[in-house]
C-alpha cells in the first residue's frame, strides 16, 4: 500500500497539472495493450458459458465510423480520436458494408445476449445518408434480437450535418436518442476549431429531435482557447433555456499534434481557471435542477424522451460487456465470476486498409488487446466508479470478497482529509472538487500496478532486442 507521505506528495505535485480524462479506455492505458492475438473464440466461449449459468447477459454495442468532414485547422483543432477525412458517400457505404460483415462474425457469440444500449459514434456517424440509418438498426436487431426496454439507442453527430430527412430516418429506424457534439455554442469561440456549425444548426437539430420524440444529449467542452467563466456560463444558460435535459461537460484534453496544443496553448485557460470553470458549471447546473451523474454528465429529471442510461460508464458489475464494431472500436469483455485472465479489452485496427483486409480474410479485425488480471479488472472497475463519483463498497465486497476502502486506505483517508471524498461503511463518494480530479485519483490508485506494467514492458523490449541478433545468426 502507498504510504500517506507518498500520497500527499503525489497530490501536491499533480494538483496543478491538467486532467486527462480516461473515460474511453479505462485501465490500463492502451499503450500497455500488448497482446497481438486476442483469443476471440475463447472470449466467445466464456460468453456462452456465462449465459448458460446466469441467463441472458446484457451487452452494450458501440459502432465507430472513421470519417469526419475536413476542417481548418485539421481534426477540429483539438481532437485526439483516430479519424480519417471524409471521401464521399461511396467510401462511407463501402466501409459500412465491412461493419455489417464484422457484426455477422459475432452473431453466434452474441446469441441470447440482450442489448443494453447502442451508441453509433465516431468519427461522425451522421455523415450517413437517410436510408442508411435503417441498415444500422437492421444490423443491430440481427445481432441482438432482444433489446432491453431501457436501452438508449444513440446516434452521434455534428449539428450542421443533421437534416429533417435524416432525423426522420433516425427516428423511424428505431433510434431513440441523438448525441450532438457542440463544444461551444458561442460562434466566435467555436470558429477557432474550424467547425462550421452555427447556432441555427444547433437549435434546428434540437427542435427536430424534440418533434420526433428523440432524447437529445449535447457535448460541451470547457477549458477551450480564449474561453472565460462568463462565456462558458452563457453557453450553459443557452442550453438550459432550450430545455436540453442531458449535457456532457468535458474538460478539454490537450495533446498530440493538434492545433490547440501546438498553436493555441498560450490561449488556454490555466489549470486553476479550468477548476474554476468546473465549479461554476457544476453549481450553475445543480442550481437549475440538474443532477450530476458523473464527472462530466449532468441530467435534469423529467425528460419526456429519456430512459435510464449512463453514457460511458456503468456502476453495475454484471453490465460491463461492450462490443465495439468498426474501425478503432474498443471492446471490453469481463465479469467478476470468470476465472483469472478471462477479462479482455481490445481495440480494432486503426488502419482502415488493415481493418478491411482482416474482414476480407474472415478474421476478427482486432489490432491488439490486454488480458486483465483480477487486479487489473478491479482497477478498471474503480476507474469507472470514480468517474461516476461513487464507489459502492458493498458491491466490491460481493464481487471480489475485499473491502476497497481497506485495500487503498491511505489514499481514501488523504482524499477525505483534504475534503475530496466522504467515506461511509457503504460507499466512498467524491465530493467538492473531488470529481474534477477523478482522472488523477484513478492514476494514483493504479500507481503500483502501472509501475509493474512499465517494468514488464521494459523487460519485453530487452528480450526482443536480445532475440533479434540471435535470430539473424540462426539464418
Ligand atoms: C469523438 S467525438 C465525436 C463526435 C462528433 N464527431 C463531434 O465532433 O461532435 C465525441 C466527443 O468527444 C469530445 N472530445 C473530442 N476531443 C476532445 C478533447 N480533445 N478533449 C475533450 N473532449 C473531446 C467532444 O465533446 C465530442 O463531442
Ligand atoms: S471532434 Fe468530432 S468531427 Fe472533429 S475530428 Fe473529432 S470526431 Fe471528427
Amino acid at each position: 500500500m502507498l504510504s500517506t507521505d507518498y500520497v500527499n506528495s503525489y497530490l501536491d505535485s499533480h494538483l496543478g497539472e491538467r486532467q486527462v480524462n480516461k473515460i474511453q479506455h479505462g485501465f490500463p492505458s492502451p499503450r500497455f495493450w500488448n497482446e497481438l492475438s486476442v483469443p476471440l473464440e475463447e472470449i466467445g466461449e466464456d460468453r456462452r458459458r456465462l449465459r448458460d449459468e446466469h441467463g441472458k447477459s446484457p451487452v452494450f454495442l458501440y459502432v465507430g465510423v472513421p470519417y469526419c468532414i475536413q476542417t481548418d485547422p485539421g481534426k477540429c483543432g483539438y481532437c485526439l480520436f483516430p479519424v480519417e477525412e471524409f471521401q464521399g458517400n461511396a467510401a462511407l457505404e463501402n466501409y459500412y458494408g465491412y461493419v455489417e460483415r464484422e457484426a455477422e462474425m459475432y452473431r453466434e457469440q452474441m446469441k441470447d445476449s440482450v442489448l443494453a444500449g447502442a451508441y453509433f459514434g465516431g468519427g461522425t456517424s451522421n455523415l450517413y445518408k437517410a436510408p442508411v440509418y435503417h441498415r444500422l438498426m437492421d444490423m443491430t436487431r440481427r445481432l441482438f434480437p432482444e433489446i432491453s426496454e431501457a436501452a438508449d439507442l444513440t446516434l452521434e453527430g455534428i449539428p450542421q450535418l443533421f437534416s429533417r430527412e435524416k432525423m426522420q430516418a433516425i427516428a423511424d429506424s428505431g433510434f431513440n436518442r441523438i448525441s450532438m457534439g457542440i463544444q461551444q455554442v458561442n460562434e466566435r469561440l467555436n470558429s477557432l476549431s474550424g467547425r462550421k456549425q452555427t447556432t441555427k444548426h444547433v437549435i434546428q437539430s434540437l427542435e427536430w429531435a424534440r418533434e420526433l420524440g428523440l432524447a437529445a444529449n449535447v457535448d460541451l467542452i470547457f477549458g477551450w482557447p480564449q474561453q472565460t467563466v462568463d462565456t462558458m456560463l452563457e453557453d450553459l444558460e443557452t442550453l438550459v433555456s432550450w430545455d436540453v435535459y442531458d449535457i456532457t461537460h468535458y474538460e478539454l484534453n490537450v495533446g498530440g499534434p493538434t492545433d490547440f496544443a501546438l498553436n493555441r496553448f498560450h490561449e488556454l485557460p490555466s489549470t486553476l481557471a479550468n477548476l474554476e470553470m468546473y465549479r461554476a458549471g457544476r453549481d450553475f447546473l445543480l442550481d437549475r435542477g440538474y443532477e450530476q451523474l458523473s464527472t462530466y454528465n449532468f441530467r435534469r429529471p423529467g425528460d419526456p424522451a429519456a430512459r435510464d442510461f449512463r453514457e460511458g460508464y456503468t456502476t453495475r458489475f454484471d453490465h460491463l460487456d461492450t462490443l465495439g464494431l468498426g474501425y478503432a472500436a474498443i471492446t471490453f469483455f469481463g465479469n467478476p465470476s470468470l476465472p483469472s485472465g478471462r477479462s479482455w479489452s481490445f481495440i480494432n485496427q486503426r488502419s482502415l486498409p488493415q481493418y478491411k483486409a482482416a474482414v476480407d480474410n474472415g478474421r476478427f479485425p482486432a489490432e491488439r488487446g490486454f488480458r486483465h488480471t483480477p487486479e487489473d479488472f478491479l482497477l478498471m472497475l474503480l476507474f469507472r466508479s470514480l468517474i461516476s463519483t461513487e464507489v459502492d463498497r458493498t458491491q466490491y465486497r460481493t464481487a471480489f470478497g475485499i473491502d476497497v476502502y481497506e485495500k487503498f486506505a491511505t489514499i481514501w483517508d488523504v482524499l477525505a482529509g483534504r475534503g475530496y471524498a466522504e467515506i461511509t461503511p457503504e460507499r466512498i463518494r467524491l465530493v467538492g472538487d473531488g470529481p474534477f480530479y477523478a482522472p488523477m485519483f484513478s492514476t494514483l490508485i493504479a500507481e503500483e500496478r502501472y509501475r509493474e506494467l512499465r517494468e514488464e514492458a521494459a523487460q519485453r523490449k530487452k528480450e526482443s532486442r536480445l532475440a533479434a541478433p540471435a535470430s539473424r545468426s540462426d539464418r
